[in-house]
């Protein structure tokens, strides 16, 4: 792993999100109330792009613009499955969704700073 800059801390109002790219991977950088987080990029279900999905803030879940997967942005934990259009679980039993990879985040000065 290597500590790679991401953003600057003014670039990503509370509340919200950034895509991005480091050490060759897609990711996403969260600003939330209790600080900065990131996660892969893609859906785990079938790799839809999160930058497109719907983040709750005040929760901390993003729900994924496909088939509506929600995830913590914390621990990348996956808080509901597919549930759109109705009949999409059916292929969970070919491919069960799985956590999102989250990376260390850190502030150093005004640096948002992503091991990856
Ligand atoms: S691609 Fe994200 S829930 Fe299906």
């Amino acid at each position: 792993m290597a500590r790679h800059r991401v953003c600057s801390t003014t670039e990503v109002d509370p509340g919200s999100f950034m895509a991005t790219k480091a050490g060759g991977q897609k990711l996403l950088v969260f600003h939330l109330d209790d600080g900065w987080f990131a996660t892969q990029g893609s859906c785990t279900h079938i790799f839809a792009p999160l930058n497109k999905g719907t983040l709750d803030a005040d929760c901390g879940h993003i729900t994924c613009p496909f088939h509506r997967a929600v995830f913590d942005v914390r621990n990348g934990l996956v808080q509901a499955g597919p549930s759109f259009p109705p009949g999409v679980q059916l292929l969970d039993g070919l491919r069960a969704t799985r956590p999102l990879q989250t990376f260390p985040t850190t502030v150093d000065g005004d640096d948002v700073y992503v091991e990856v």
